[in-house]
């Protein structure tokens, strides 16, 4: 099988480490996007000893840095081949009342979900375009979906991308490039810490009833091996102990 180039943020942890390495375990060449180099050189290593045919290369930068995402893609089809998939998957959190969050995290949460987010697309799409094919998952929440309290910009930037996302989910479909978007509830990532963890912030009820990491990566991976000729604009889904 020829290796095919996938693109995922946020690969440094959570949804988009196990996605990454489940990638390549499917022969696929993974450019995996985050600012822990450390974390993407380790999943890069421990990838190569577990699959013979694909690979994860590390690209530590920041997603909401314009230029670095445009130098990499330009290395991406350069060095690795043509772009076949991104999956923007980066994302901070934090869990706050509004006037408590300060202007720094304010900024941080837009720059790195949204920004990030066009950043990455803006540098892809016009190498998918005149190929006139290609897939672009984007991972939301449903806090993109409705307001919820203590989450106001985190929820803004998940707002923004679903509306980005459905745009370009209509206006992309006649180049062949399939955008969806998927909206998923709790999931149990670093982004939620556990007793005794650091790291993350709580999550307000019982982390032990969310969805695990595989549920969400095989939903991406679902969206990924759909015909091109079929849109699916967004993908709601969210555990028992959770309602939206
Ligand atoms: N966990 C949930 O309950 C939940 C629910 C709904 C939706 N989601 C969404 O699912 C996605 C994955 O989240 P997760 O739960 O897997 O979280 P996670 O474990 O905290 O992972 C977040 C990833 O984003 C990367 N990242 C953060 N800021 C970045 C930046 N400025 N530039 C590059 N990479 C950056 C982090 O890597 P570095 O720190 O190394 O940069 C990390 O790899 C996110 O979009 C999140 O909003 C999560």
């Amino acid at each position: 099988m020829t290796p095919v180039v996938h693109i995922v943020t946020g690969a440094s942890s959570g949804v988009g480490a196990l996605l990454a390495r489940r990638l390549a375990a499917q022969g696929h060449l993974v450019a995996a996007v985050a600012r822990s180099l450390d974390k993407l050189t380790a999943l890069a290593a421990e990838t190569s000893a577990e699959s013979a045919a694909g690979r994860i290369v590390p690209f530590a930068l920041d997603v909401a840095d314009w230029a670095a995402a445009a130098a990499a893609v330009e290395r991406i089809e350069c060095e690795l081949g043509p772009i076949a998939v991104l999956v923007n998957n980066a994302a901070v959190f934090d869990l706050k009342p509004f006037d408590e969050q300060d202007v720094p995290t304010i900024r941080r949460l837009l720059a790195t979900n949204v920004e990030g987010t066009i950043a990455w697309t803006h540098a892809v799409v016009p190498k998918l375009k005149p190929r006139r094919t290609g897939r672009i998952v984007n991972v939301a929440s449903v806090a993109g979906i409705h307001g919820m309290a203590n989450q106001a910009v985190y929820c803004a930037s998940k707002h923004a991308m679903l509306g980005f996302s459905d745009a370009l989910t209509q206006e992309l479909r006649p180049f062949g490039i399939a955008v969806s978007a998927i909206c998923p509830g709790g999931i149990d990532t670093p982004l939620w810490h556990h007793a005794g963890t650091a790291g993350g912030v709580t999550y307000p009820g019982d982390l032990t009833q969310v969805m695990q990491p595989l549920e969400v990566v095989e939903q991406i991976e679902f969206l990924l091996t759909r015909p091109l000729g079929t849109v699916y604009r967004r993908v709601v889904f969210f555990p028992g102990n959770e309602w939206h």
